[in-house]
């Protein structure tokens, strides 16, 4: 990826029951790359019956068997660090930057993008077959020094084009962006002041709106801390928005609960109870910042647990690698101390090994159509439910030499679909290094990709998504779709 001439700065100011069956058959392990040993959820054609059964040795594919994923927060100036990127890489399959994608690092000067040390994460993630959180368009702090002194509708402006000039740079790329983080005040339940609400209360909308339109594909949430405990007003007062958002339509698919636990904001048994009621608005829930003051083995796991109840809790992150990577390093609130896995990572994969396959974490909402009475009946023939044909097209999303990302679209024709099979052919030899949100098979040079258990049903004229990188010479091959 290109970028222009201009060094991100540093940031400058602080913030004031089932076990996992591993498929022995063909279709059952994916070897990527660098990356460890990946298991495929409910790989096409497998029963447990003549199935070795063994739990994932990584979080990410101990996530991956739910169809959820497991990232940490990286920093650019640690990917020199061998020891954290080779954890890092063995562990994790979602990545966010920590701070290499704030307003402050990607728009130094107002109209200067700048996505050096971003690119370097960014390319990263994607080289090792992870997929990438965008963190953070729309925010208080870390903001660069020249928007901290605007205000009114030139600031607002400088938000539009802020969302707009990052979001088109990473189109296509980015898995979710917490388009707007902590715009809630700590107490009573009502917005923070900052430049940003004082440009109107309809900014947060707007940001929303803008983001829609700049990257369809990008899932758009809603970022904050302490909304974790459900009795807390902070909490009640996200939920109500996140609840008028979607009455409204303002375009939303979910909220990050950062869950920084610590003494004064400490884990509570109430946290499932906030995932479900976030969940049942409509939208997905991210545990996108988790980190725990001492690292209790049995709040990690907790978490986990309440997180796995939740279908539509779809991915936990973790803020940082080892504990010496922490924003609160005196904490110790993180999975690894030194190279080592501390009793905490041990309980988190357990957890998820435990994990029951999780059958649908993004439901789409299905419409059902008013019945339009019909005087003649037409001797046409009626589509049968889950039958429709399909189609899939196929974007090239970033190359570099030697290795590309792909995101391939498929599209459910009038008829709804359930199950898809979509097909293609290499036309110079490239292979597939890693692939998600579904399951493949190589022979030669033909590809088969059949849907993840979770993605299989789209409704009609709807789509869904499911990406790859691969090796050799970018290429954008025509994929045919099928539906039994
Ligand atoms: O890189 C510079 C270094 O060159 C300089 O000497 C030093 C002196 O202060 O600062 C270094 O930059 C620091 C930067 O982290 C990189 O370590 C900044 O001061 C420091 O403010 C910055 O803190 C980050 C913080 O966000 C800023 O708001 C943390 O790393 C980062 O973990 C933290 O992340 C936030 C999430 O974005 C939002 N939710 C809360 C979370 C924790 O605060």
């Amino acid at each position: 990826m290109g970028t222009n001439a201009i060094p991100p700065p540093g940031t400058r100011r602080p913030l004031g029951g089932l076990r996992r069956t591993l498929v022995a058959g063909a279709l059952g392990t994916l070897v990527l790359g660098t990356f460890a040993a990946v298991t495929v959820p409910g790989s096409a054609g497998a029963t447990s019956a003549g199935s070795a059964s063994a739990a994932a040795t990584t979080l990410g594919a101990a996530a991956q068997q739910s169809g959820r994923y497991f990232g940490t927060a990286i920093s650019a100036g640690r990917l020199g660090d061998s020891q954290y990127t080779t954890i890092a890489n063995r562990e994790f399959d979602m990545i966010t930057a920590e701070n290499e994608m704030k307003i402050d690092a990607t728009e130094p000067n107002q109209n200067q993008f700048s996505f050096g040390n971003a690119d370097r994460i960014y390319n990263w993630a994607v080289q090792n077959g992870k997929r990438v959180r965008g963190h953070t368009l729309a925010w208080h702090a870390q903001q660069p020094r020249w928007m901290e002194n605007m205000s009114g509708s030139a600031l607002r402006q400088a938000m539009i084009n802020h969302i707009n000039g990052v979001m088109n740079y990473y189109k296509g790329k980015i898995y979710a962006w917490d388009v707007v983080n902590e715009a809630f005040s700590d107490s009573g339940g009502g917005r923070r002041d900052s430049n940003l609400q004082r440009t109107g209360n309809d900014w947060i909308e707007v940001a929303f709106r803008t983001a829609r339109a700049a990257d369809p594909a990008a899932k758009l949430c809603y970022n904050d801390y302490n909304i974790d405990n459900w009795t807390w007003a902070k909490t009640q007062g996200v939920y109500n928005m996140v609840r008028d958002f979607k009455q409204r339509g303002v375009p939303i698919d979910c909220v990050g609960l950062q869950s920084h636990f610590n003494s004064g904001s400490p884990y509570n048994s109430n946290y499932r109870t906030t995932i479900q009621s976030f969940a049942a608005l409509g939208v997905d829930v991210q545990i996108t910042e988790l980190d725990i003051q001492g690292a209790s083995p049995q709040t990690y796991a907790a978490v986990v647990n309440d997180c796995l109840a939740v279908p539509r809790c779809n991915g936990i992150t973790v803020w940082g690698v080892r504990d010496q990577d922490s924003w609160r390093s005196g904490d110790t609130p993180l999975l690894f101390s030194g190279g080592n896995k501390k009793p905490a990572y041990n309980a988190v994969l357990d957890a998820l090994n435990a994990a029951t396959p999780n059958p649908t974490p993004s439901p789409t909402p299905t419409v059902t159509p008013t019945p339009t009475p019909t005087p003649t009946p037409t001797p046409t023939p009626t589509p049968t439910p889950g039958t429709g044909a399909c189609t899939a097209t196929v974007e090239t999303t970033n190359s570099w030499p030697g290795g590309f990302q792909t995101t391939v679209t498929v599209r459910a024709g009038s008829s709804p679909v359930n199950g898809w099979t979509v097909q293609w052919a290499w036309p110079g030899g490239q292979s597939i290094s890693s692939l998600w949100n579904g399951q493949h098979t190589v022979s030669g040079s033909n590809v088969t990709v059949r849907n993840a258990p979770y993605n299989g049903s789209i409704a009609a004229g709807q789509s869904t998504t499911f990406g790859f990188t691969g090796n050799g010479t970018a290429a954008t091959p025509t994929a045919t779709c099928t539906s039994p």
